[in-house]
């Protein structure tokens, strides 16, 4: 028999930002974060596993190219992991399954969008490795299960292995095993939530955000002070925000958050700039667009957030999506490298 299986799934966009580990072998972090899976077909990656008594050796392309799987990489960790799981839940739980486990792997996997542009593409990526070999395995194991093994190829990843809005719970055990994603709500609970995002550009980010945020817990204070007496509160009044489809509290959050992330990056020894004069510019925009429609009485209309990278993603309701798209194109024409596109408008979750 042939022994397959394909699994896909899509980038996350925090809105609680994760930056910085309290283990960094096993991707443990100092806070806990909050984000949205987009859905749709935009921004996703794809992978095929294979398991075959005839493999010599476990291999992985990206996009048609080779990765090395190096000894100790975090994509031999979750390799091993999720044989684990199999030999563990399945194979000695039932004499009569095949021994997948001791077969070696080929994985192929695909983004359908720039690799390392800031766009979250290892978090779609191990979300996508994991989910296939999952399925692959046949694993009886919940998305939280697979949550803390996506989790030990990139923090954000274990966010990807649910729709809708998702909680990264930093847990506090040293072994790593509450350290896992939930869901807050699905994304039929909010589905009037739209995500615009804004490619500023779609090059490789000069600070990658494991480097980066390990510089930041080596020498940042504001950190400190953010881990310690500003997450906390805005995880739980995020949560309050999401269930009450409260779009004003969920936009003050985001943008605060955002702020507060990239002020950390600037307190960090030597700073790191992730946000370039086009994505300054999109926040000033946003701003006044929503000082506007504060001042008419209306509520917020728009919350941007930018990640370790240029690029803007603005969230935004479905009634306000058009009228957000045009402004910033209206203010943006599509410069190559600038302002290079707006790849699309995402709805806030996924499957
Ligand atoms: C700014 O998950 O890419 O996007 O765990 O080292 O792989 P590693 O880092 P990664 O960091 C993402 C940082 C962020 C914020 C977020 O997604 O929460």
């Amino acid at each position: 028999p042939i022994y397959e299986a394909t699994a896909s799934a899509p980038v996350n966009i925090a809105v609680i930002k994760y930056w910085g580990k309290r283990d960094t072998k096993l991707i443990l972090p100092t806070n806990s974060s909050l984000s949205v899976t987009l859905d749709q077909d935009h921004l996703r990656s794809t992978t095929t596993s294979r398991a075959d008594p005839s493999f010599e050796a476990d291999r992985l392309w990206l996009n048609g190219k080779e990765d090395q799987i190096t000894a100790g990489s975090r994509l031999e960790t979750c390799i091993k992991e999720m044989k684990r799981l199999r030999k563990e839940t399945v194979e000695d739980v039932d004499a009569s399954a095949p021994k997948l486990s001791t077969y070696k792997v080929h994985i192929a996997s695909y983004n359908n969008f720039p690799t390392a542009a800031g766009l979250a593409s290892s978090a779609s990526g191990f979300a996508a490795l994991v989910a296939s070999l999952a399925h692959l395995y046949a694993l009886p194991a919940s998305p939280s299960t697979l949550s803390l093994i996506a989790r030990q190829g990139s923090g954000s990843a274990c966010r990807s292995l649910f729709g809708g809005f998702v909680a990264w719970q930093m847990g506090s055990d040293p072994s790593g095993s509450d350290s896992l994603a939930v869901e807050v709500a699905p994304q039929s609970h909010w589905p009037q939530m739209h995500a615009l995002i804004c490619v500023v550009n779609d090059a490789k980010k000069g600070t990658s955000s494991t480097s980066g945020m390990q510089r930041t817990v080596e020498t940042s204070p504001l950190l400190q002070h953010r881990i310690a007496h500003v997450v906390p509160a805005r995880m739980a009044d995020i949560s309050t925000a999401i269930l009450a489809r409260d779009f004003d509290a969920f936009a003050r959050i985001t943008m605060a958050d955002s702020n507060q992330f990239h002020a950390v990056a600037l307190d960090t020894e030597p700073p790191i700039f992730y946000m370039n004069d086009v994505s300054r510019a999109i926040i000033a925009l946003v701003v006044e667009y929503n000082r506007i429609s504060l001042a008419q009485g209306k509520g917020y209309k728009a919350a941007y957030t930018y990640d370790a990278g240029p690029n803007a993603v603005i969230y935004a309701l479905e009634e306000n999506v058009r009228e957000v798209a045009q402004l910033i194109l209206s203010y943006f024409p599509q410069t190559p490298g600038e302002f290079k596109d707006v790849l699309g408008i995402f709805s806030g979750a996924a499957d």
